[in-house]
């Protein structure tokens, strides 16, 4: 069947339900749309990581090697005094997060007068990428990948690299990680399910790499230097960045370039390095609209 023929054909059926079933049917397709990926092989083979992981790092996910720095994130309270948690997105989904609230192993609210019921929210940090973010990149935001390069800049708990294994055809998969502990883990998961043909951890700073980033097809960027360098170092990575990409690689980030750059005072003309891929699916846009953590991911190809 094709477009038009499709379309018709679904006008004709909402206009054959009653109409007071009408929005009931359509919420239905919006839910089924949304939901359709958390049966697929990929979800279930990343949960498989992500749950085995879990046993492997402490509970905040951050290992006592790492330096993190928050006062750098833009859009949090800048108090000093709001208590903040970690609760890893790869290794948590939200109704597991839910679950632990209820059991009240984790509390999403602080009380600022103990014994008050003057209680504000707490903020829950991510380093990771969800198993949803995830599959919205692969699935959504890039091409067929048959032959191609991806790098995943500072690749952690190495969770777009499983991703990139299980949702992608990409030929070479690299990560590269400044933390030794955290390259330990992923070069421990790689072997234990055998992702190790397609899969490589590069413990170093990626500004000792530039032939890697030159000969990538693809680099995804997930807030990955905002927490763990300081703004001057930053800023001179990206710099870095720019001066070593080659013409036509994709860069997906998080959040938008704009965003990353506003502060730091790079001097980069974005218009000039990066031509913004606009997101057209619609099932893309509505899963988008739908889900705060999907709307940050913005994709790029450098001119
Ligand atoms: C927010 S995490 C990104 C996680 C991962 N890419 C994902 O999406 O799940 C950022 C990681 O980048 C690493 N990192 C920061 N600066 C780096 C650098 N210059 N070179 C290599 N890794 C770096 C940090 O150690 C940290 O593990």
């Amino acid at each position: 069947m094709d477009l038009a023929s499709a379309q018709k054909a679904f006008i004709s059926l909402v206009t054959s339900l009653e109409p007071q079933d009408r929005p009931e049917f359509l919420t239905w397709c919006k839910d089924y749309l949304l939901n359709d990926l958390s049966d697929s092989k990929a979800y279930f083979d990343l949960r498989t990581i992500a749950e085995d992981i879990k046993s492997l790092v402490p509970t905040e996910a951050i290992f006592p090697s790492e330096e993190i720095n928050h006062s750098n994130i833009g859009n949090l309270p800048q108090t000093g005094n709001e208590p903040i948690i970690h609760v890893d997105s790869f290794l948590f989904e939200d109704d597991q997060i839910d679950a632990l609230v209820e059991e009240g192993k984790l509390s999403r609210n602080y009380c600022k007068n103990c014994g008050s019921i003057d209680v504000r929210p707490i903020t829950f940090i991510s380093h990771s990428a969800s198993v949803q973010r995830i599959e919205f990149i692969f699935q959504y935001m890039l091409p067929d990948l048959s032959g191609k390069v991806l790098l995943d800049v500072g690749s952690r708990l190495g969770a777009i690299l499983y991703g990139a294994y299980y949702c992608s055809a990409a030929s070479k998969i690299i990560g590269v990680e400044i933390n030794q502990d955290l390259c330990t883990l992923q070069n421990h998961i790689i072997d234990k399910y055998n992702l190790r043909d397609r899969i490589q951890v590069i413990c170093n700073n990626v500004c000792n790499l530039p032939e890697i980033v030159h000969d990538a097809n693809v680099i995804i960027l997930n807030n990955v230097f905002e927490c763990f360098m300081p703004k001057e170092t930053q800023k001179q990575i990206w710099i870095w960045l720019k001066n070593h990409t080659t013409s036509g690689t994709i860069l997906i980030t998080v959040p938008s370039m704009e965003e990353t750059l506003s502060s730091l005072g790079t001097g980069i003309d974005i218009s000039s390095w990066l031509r913004k891929i606009p997101i057209t699916d619609p099932v893309a846009v509505l899963k988008m609209d739908d889900q705060d953590l999907l709307s940050e991911i913005c994709s790029y190809v450098v001119i």
